[in-house]
């Protein structure tokens, strides 16, 4: 187990370059196992949460190979149709396998995954996908046993948007007997990666506003794709920018696309950007101000980046409100920002930030991954020390992020706790 000590008050400046993306990387390492030929995926993060994934597959007989930030993966010959707690009680999109053994097997017995605690995280719409296309499902022993000997093509009119179940529901349909069409699906930069991927390797899913149109084949092909970039980790050191008055952040390997709400909000703080193609230097030469904020699924401000906000919001002159409408109780970070004096109240489904805040450190824990990213960024702007445990959620899902802060001048330490 390791802390983070942070002395905080360093102004940031310089450049930081954005990885692959991991809410991209995931699926896509499930449609390469369904495809079963082999394909390649660049630019690949090194982070727990890929190497647990990529350790279920090995787990199911698949060959993967690991090359600096490529990874190669054959699934030629699947060796188990069960996937077990070790490893799939350590991240939420491992059920993603579930689909895929259904396709390539007829059956999969698949671990109740885990992740991050946000709240309740129901499994109920990833159910309804399996119902809906045929599959008959068992729960004992705190795993699905599902069975299909064809998976078969639906109407799915998902009642709200859920990126994982859209996820679960495209790589089902993909090789399904007819056509698919779901109904409110997820259209998150990270799922619209996946849908380029199938549509590489031989679907025809067609996609407007919410709705997916996708006509099942008996055959893929395999496909060699770069990751997107991570949006969260740009949005990230966007909000870090606005943290004290004279970061200065140049960060690369961005797409500013997929970050045109956070962007907008972040101007509205009072963080300003530049942007030239892929590269956006995010700046603070004036105050922040209070704004309130709704996190929503895409194009919405994202859910991911709620956590972070509030951090920046905890030093903006005035009042703010932070609400989100995808996990209504992530709020779990709020105890840990006010040990560095934040003064956050949670009414209701709401974040209440009296703002103005003097930020002082304390020995505070990350519980879990963007949880911690906003004690990082706070105890950036906190007088003296922080220090803060349960790091390992940090490395779940920021690739090298100490080394990267270093790099833009803060003082932060990786301390082991026996030292
Ligand atoms: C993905 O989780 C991301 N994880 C999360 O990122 C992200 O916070 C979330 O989408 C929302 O954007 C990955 O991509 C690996 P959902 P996912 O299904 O797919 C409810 C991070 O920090 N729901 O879109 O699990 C659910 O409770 C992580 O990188 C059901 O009710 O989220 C939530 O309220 C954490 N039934 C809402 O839908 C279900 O069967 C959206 O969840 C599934 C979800």
């Amino acid at each position: 187990m390791a802390n983070f000590v942070i002395r905080g008050g360093k102004r940031l400046q310089g450049s930081v370059s954005i990885s692959g993306s991991k809410n991209a990387a995931l699926p896509l390492i499930a449609a390469a196992v369904l495809t079963r030929k082999p394909c390649v995926l660049e630019d690949i993060p090194s982070l727990t949460d890929i190497d647990n994934m990529i350790s279920i597959a090995q787990e199911l007989g698949v060959s993967i190979k690991t090359q600096q930030d490529h990874i190669r993966i054959f699934a030629n010959k699947l060796t188990s149709a069960a996937a077990t707690y070790e490893h799939m009680g350590k991240l939420r999109a491992s059920i993603l396998f579930a689909s895929v053994l259904l396709s390539t097997m007829g059956r999969a017995t698949i671990a109740i995954p885990g992740g991050c605690i946000l709240g309740p995280r129901p499994t109920d719409l990833h159910e309804l996908v399996f119902r809906r296309m045929g599959a008959v499902i068992r729960v004992r022993h705190g795993q699905y046993e599902l069975t299909a000997k064809k998976l078969k093509g639906a109407c799915i009119d998902f009642p709200h948007v859920s990126v994982g179940a859209t996820q679960q529901a495209l790589l089902a349909a993909a090789c399904a007997e007819g056509t698919t069409i779901l109904s409110n699906a997820s259209i998150e930069p990270e799922t619209m990666q996946l849908v380029d991927f199938l549509r590489a390797a031989g679907v025809d899913i067609g996609v407007e506003n919410r709705t997916m149109k996708i006509s099942g084949v008996s055959r893929l092909s395999g496909v060699r794709m770069r990751v997107i970039p991570d949006r969260i980790e740009a949005g990230t050191f966007l909000l870090l920018a606005g943290m004290l008055q004279g970061n200065d952040i140049r960060i690369q390997n961005v797409n500013p696309e997929h970050l045109a709400t956070p962007i907008k909000i972040a101007h509205a703080l009072g963080i300003r950007t530049e942007i030239k193609q892929n590269v956006m230097r995010a700046y603070r030469d004036r105050a922040l101000t209070g704004q309130h904020i709704m996190a929503k699924p895409y194009p919405g401000f994202p859910t991911d980046l709620q956590p972070i906000v509030a951090a920046a919001l905890a030093r903006a002159a005035g009042k703010s409100v932070v609400k989100d409408t995808v996990f209504s109780e992530r709020f779990a970070y709020i105890n840990e920002l006010n040990r560095l004096g934040a003064g956050i109240t949670v009414k209701g489904d709401a974040a209440h930030i009296p703002g103005g805040a003097s930020l002082s450190g304390a020995n505070v824990t990350a519980t879990d991954l963007r949880a911690g990213a906003a004690l990082v960024l706070a105890a950036s702007a906190a007088e003296n020390t922080t220090m803060i445990s349960g790091i390992e959620h940090i490395q779940r899902g920021y690739m090298m992020f100490d080394a990267k802060l270093k790099k833009l001048g803060m003082d932060i330490t990786c301390r082991s706790q026996s030292q």
